[in-house]
């Protein structure tokens, strides 16, 4: 018998590929993606597909008995930018979805719990370079917020109920399949379509800030390496550090320019230039890559001419 697994969030950007993923490697049949709405054809043609609310405990109750399901991935999250325009909503999405699966677990209905934090869990008093592992975090905005919370949530279930739970900081996520959604590092996905198509970009971060980033296949890789591992080499469980690379706006431009030479950058900063100015420009990863042999593949050049393949291929067949 394989084992189930649910994914929720599954129409989301990070959702789609891992789900993907996920039935490349265990079988369709045996990956059920759920989301509050629809997602990319390739995700909803490739296996089974149910609305459902991760807010909803009796939904995912009921998608959890009814498929068998032992593995639940909680990809569904309002994130930065978005959450600050709706506080109390991000709140209740970010943490109800949390506590419905992590009951789950405790009730033991399913047996590993996979949910991801950020480094929106760090602030203006954390160390900024080389962020550790442990350290001061003071999150400004509701999605940080609730993603610290989160992580000492998890941690709790695991001491107190024995929840295997496992979780990574994800930094900015870099992808052309699915469109981030709200978030303070999206401007480095959207700059790759807005040049493709537009041959201009304006910026929403000023050109000099820096912030940790990494390709999709990488947190991909990232995420099922730490659900494969044994239960004792996950040390921290709360959430792990996690690093590939960190650029700025203008860094980032100037690798679109070895593409496309005649490519324009502007800047304009917005709100969320203050929420960026409070996150680390570097992470220190070293745990995940001691404790479950974390290692990235993509640097920025790589993750350059990945997004040009991907997005032309896209552009192509449309
Ligand atoms: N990419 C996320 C955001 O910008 C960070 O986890 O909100």
């Amino acid at each position: 018998m394989p084992t189930n697994i649910l994914v929720i969030g599954a129409s989301g950007q990070i959702g789609t590929e891992l789900t993907l993923k996920l039935r490349e490697l265990h079988g369709n049949a045996a990956v059920i993606a759920s989301d509050i709405r629809e997602g990319s054809e390739e995700l909803m043609s490739s296996g089974p597909f149910e609305i459902a609310n991760a807010m909803d405990f009796d939904a995912i109750e009921k998608l959890v008995g009814h498929y068998n399901i032992e593995v639940v991935y909680l990809m569904a999250a309002m994130l930065s930018a978005t959450g600050e325009k709706v506080p109390m909503k991000a709140w209740a999405l970010n943490m109800d979805s949390l506590f419905n699966v992590l009951n789950l677990a405790k009730d033991k209905k399913i047996k590993k719990v996979f949910w991801p934090s950020s480094i929106a869990v760090f602030g203006p008093s954390t160390p900024k370079e080389q962020t550790p592992q442990t350290t001061v975090m003071e999150p400004t905005t509701v999605y940080g917020i609730s993603k610290q919370t989160g992580e000492r949530w998890c941690s709790y279930y695991h001491k107190k109920y024995g929840v295997d739970v496992r979780s990574i900081r994800y930094p900015g996520i870099i992808s052309y399949k699915t469109l981030p959604g709200g978030g303070t590092t999206d401007y480095a996905v959207e700059i790759f379509h807005e040049a493709m198509q537009n041959g201009k970009y304006t910026s929403f971060l000023s050109e000099e800030t820096e912030l940790p980033m990494m390709f999709m296949d990488d947190a991909i890789k990232a995420t099922i390496d730490i659900m494969d591992a044994p239960s004792e080499a996950i040390k921290v469980r709360s959430s792990y550090n996690l690093s590939a690379m960190s650029f700025t706006p203008k860094i980032l431009a100037e690798e679109v320019k070895r593409h496309l030479p005649e490519f324009e950058m502007n800047y304009e900063p917005d709100f969320r230039q203050d929420i960026a100015d409070t996150w680390p420009s570097s992470i220190d990863d070293a745990e995940a890559r001691a404790d479950w042999n974390w290692s990235h593949n993509f640097n920025i050049s790589e993750l350059t001419d990945a997004m040009f393949t991907g997005i032309k291929s896209q552009l192509v067949s449309k």
